[in-house]
């Protein structure tokens, strides 16, 4: 199995993930890292406990983190989450509650104890993992890899250029593509594809079990087309990709690619990739070290992905 800590901002599709990974075999979810996003840190947690109910595993720990970014000030997404984070999910409140030390206590508790090293999955703005690699530089030993959904290749969300997780703590983000452990950017060039059919997630509504019409609701969420059109059907699996990611790579197509994370003017949040296949006059006048590197998933198999989702759940 893969021992993995998930940091997530829950949020519909981090709930997706957060039942997608701990009913995967091969994954073992160490502990649960929460962070201000998609809603506030009160209701990420809320909303973690819940879902964490409802996969029944009441056993994986969960700590709360940042309640705001590095620098930038905190701005939630319930234009595409709801108010609450779930859309119109609603479940009943957790008997359970977070851990009383911060997400970077526990996180750095589970990878020392951890005999294997650790993936560290973010779903989310990467103020926590920011500030662990701070606060524990050593830890990055014992760091497998640090597969993050967030940044884009292409086109963004949160502004035209840049993704929501990277936009919203840009400097957390550089923190993590600067700190020497191998990185995995799950961007919005394979995030906006991965979707389940709109038959297939309605009739999920019906299903008979708790677990079946959850998922229904979450992959029913209708998100906003633009400022003056109607809300629309996405079906997006979302984060839950990126933990597809850790178990069947193979479904992806990446690259090893120079990535930097833009922090002025309208670019700030952008994840600019240097797709040229030659290299440009800066590279050749010594403007190398600007670029960190990472592995980019640019194409996905979405048949094999949603197929996998929905499998590994037991709905198909
Ligand atoms: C990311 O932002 C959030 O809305 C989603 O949960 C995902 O992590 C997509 O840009
Ligand atoms: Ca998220």
């Amino acid at each position: 199995t893969i021992p993995v800590i998930l940091d997530v901002d829950t949020g519909v599709d981090d709930a997706l993930a957060i039942l997608f990974a701990v009913a995967h075999p091969e994954i073992d979810v160490l502990g649960i890292s929460c962070v201000a996003g998609n809603a506030s840190l009160e209701r990420v947690v809320q909303n973690t406990l819940r879902i964490l109910d409802v996969a029944n595993a009441p056993d994986i720990p969960v700590a709360a983190g940042a309640r705001r970014p590095l620098i930038e000030r905190a701005r939630d997404a319930s234009h595409v989450h709801g108010e609450g984070g779930l859309g119109t999910l609603r479940l009943p409140p957790s008997e359970r509650t977070a851990l009383p030390i911060s997400s970077v206590e526990l996180m750095h508790q589970l990878i020392q104890d951890s005999e294997r090293p650790v993936t560290l999955v973010a779903l989310a703005p990467q103020t926590n993992l920011a500030l662990l690699l701070r606060q524990y530089p050593d830890i990055t030993s014992k760091i497998e890899r640090i597969v993050f959904m967030g940044g884009s290749a292409s086109v963004g969300n949160a502004t035209a250029v840049a993704e929501f997780n990277v936009w919203h703590d840009p400097e957390a983000a550089a923190i993590v593509l600067d700190s020497g452990v191998p990185t995995f950017m799950y961007g919005l060039d394979v995030f906006n594809q991965v979707a389940v059919a709109e038959e297939v997630a309605v009739a999920l509504l019906e299903h008979e079990t708790t677990l079946g019409r959850t998922v229904g609701s979450l992959l029913t969420n209708r998100v906003n087309a633009g400022p003056d059109s109607a809300t629309v059907y996405s079906g997006l699996i979302g984060d839950a990709g990126a933990v597809c990611a850790l178990v069947d790579p193979g479904a992806l197509r990446t690259q090893i690619r120079p990535v930097r994370v833009e922090l002025a003017g309208y670019g700030r949040g952008q994840t600019l990739v240097d797709m040229r296949q030659t290299a440009g006059e800066d590279l050749m006048h010594g403007l190398a070290d600007v670029w960190e590197t990472a592995e980019i998933a640019l194409d996905v198999d979405v048949p094999r992905y949603t197929a996998l989702f929905l499998k590994t759940l037991g709905l198909a």
